[in-house]
């Protein structure tokens, strides 16, 4: 099975889930400016809220590397929501890439909130998440 970790991040958050996963996959923990180079049967796609949505450039990616994805495993952090799923799902559905119903999402610090999000029980859990996924 071939297992890629992609992330986008802007204050970093999202980068500690992205190589805590990398690491339990035994992969590299790329940000999305690497285009996918060969077929990803499992795809981990970090990612966050900006204004209640995606970046656009993650969107694009998506769009982009549709021939070389599997299926998308979601992760991600936020100051408020709960899930990544629904603007990945939103934008997968476009190209046909079917998103996991399982995903990881914990806080990520934001101005003077969720101070040092993700932390070290995050980052284990994440690790569990994706052990999981991987061994299923
Ligand atoms: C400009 C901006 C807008 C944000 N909008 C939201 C939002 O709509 N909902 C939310 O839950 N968090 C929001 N956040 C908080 C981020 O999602 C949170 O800090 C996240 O952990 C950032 O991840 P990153 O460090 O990987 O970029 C926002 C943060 C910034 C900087």
């Amino acid at each position: 099975m071939n297992i890629a970790v992609r992330y986008y991040t802007r204050s970093g958050n999202t980068k500690k889930l992205a190589d805590a996963v990398a690491k339990t996959a035994s992969v590299e923990s790329k940000d999305i400016t690497n285009p996918l180079a060969e077929k990803a049967d499992i795809l981990f796609l970090g990612c966050s809220y900006y204004a209640f949505d995606v970046d656009e450039a993650v969107k694009q990616f998506i769009i982009e590397n549709k021939d070389n994805i599997g299926k998308i495993v979601c992760f991600g952090t936020s100051a408020m929501m709960k899930s990544m799923k629904k603007p990945v799902k939103k934008v997968a559905d476009t190209v046909g890439i079917a998103v996991a119903e399982e995903e990881f999402h914990c806080r990520g610090e934001f101005a003077k909130i969720h101070k040092g999000r993700p932390n070290e029980k995050d980052l284990a859990d994440v690790s569990a998440f994706a052990t999981k996924v991987i061994t299923e």
